[in-house]
């Protein structure tokens, strides 16, 4: 496995330069652009990975699949899906203009900014430190890490510039659909998408989901088997935005990014697979990481369809 990874990321090198890294979160804008690395915990056999491993980064719109996980735990399948839909959407993930055309102004899916920001909302915690100490907790218990921290820069810097999540957050309430105080949902928000890991950590985030729950570095069972597999498909419908179809074709496998240059993907029963690489397509999906993801899936016939 190690010596088809080394392929994988030595024929994905280059293609960081068809794209640019996130610059509307101005922190983001210092990542190094041709960083690229992939890992992957095979259900049978472990972890291997190459290229930049190390490398660090935001987990951004991965995040909202560990708070997904947890309010599916939480509050259960009927609330979650009453309060947002479980639909892609043929638009950004920061749209306004389709939440204010689409009565009853509900959010499509979880994992886009409006409905990742409504899904907190429902969490049981009154007290934001609890709710984000709740969602840094589930990312833990999915990456196998004993704390998963905030990078206190990119936060400081998602919130100073937050004006579009802000407007998302401040429309949902005026047409009655967010409930709570928004600011600190909205800061809970900007700290879950500030979560920091390496591509290792998003391989076992998705050999967790893979395995139907169980984590199979600490062996726990944090989601059970029906929220792993319904995380997994909305994962499959909407993780790549508006680019969830083509990903489909391309890769067949339920999978998520963010702007950070993660994404992290779920092969059901066989592995996790995380990857790295902060330069990003116009949808805000890893050019490195979809080559590499491509790659491996035609090599290991992954796709799932
Ligand atoms: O709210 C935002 O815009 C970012 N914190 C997260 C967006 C994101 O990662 C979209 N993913 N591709």
């Amino acid at each position: 496995m190690k010596e088809l990874l080394e392929t994988v990321v030595e024929n994905c090198r280059d293609s960081w330069r068809q794209g640019h890294v996130a610059t509307y979160i101005p922190e983001l804008a210092k990542a190094r652009a041709d960083a690229t690395g992939i890992a992957v915990w095979d259900l049978s056999s472990g972890l291997s990975g190459a290229g930049d491993t190390d490398f660090t980064f935001t987990m951004q719109s991965v995040s909202k699949v560990v708070s997904l996980a947890l309010a599916l735990s939480e509050c259960g399948e009927e609330k979650v899906f009453s309060a947002v839909g479980m639909d892609p959407l043929a638009d950004p993930f920061n749209s306004i203009m389709r939440l204010e055309m689409d009565a009853p102004h509900r959010p499509h899916n979880p994992l886009i900014n409006s409905g990742a920001i409504v899904v907190l909302s429902l969490l049981p915690w009154k007290e934001s430190r609890d709710r984000m100490a709740a969602v840094s907790d589930m990312a833990a218990r999915m990456t196998g890490r004993k704390a998963v921290a905030v990078n206190e820069a990119v936060y400081l810097s998602e919130k100073g510039t937050s004006d579009r999540n802000r407007a998302l957050a401040w429309f949902l309430k005026s047409v009655g659909n967010l409930e709570g105080d928004i600011e600190d949902i909205l800061d809970a928000y900007f700290r879950q998408c500030s979560l920091e890991v390496t591509c290792g950590d998003l391989a076992v985030l998705g050999a967790t989901l893979a395995a139907d729950g169980t984590n199979p570095v600490t062996g726990e069972r944090v989601v059970s088997p029906r929220v792993a597999r319904v995380v997994r498909t909305i994962m499959a419908t909407c993780g790549m935005y508006d680019g969830s179809g083509e990903f489909a074709v391309t890769v067949g496998i339920p999978a998520k990014s963010g702007v950070g240059g993660g994404i992290a993907a779920a092969v059901p029963g066989r592995m996790g697979i995380g990857t790295c690489g902060p330069a990003l397509d116009r949808k805000g999906n890893s050019v490195a990481g979809l080559a590499m993801l491509r790659r491996l899936s035609e090599e290991l016939k992954l796709r799932i369809y």
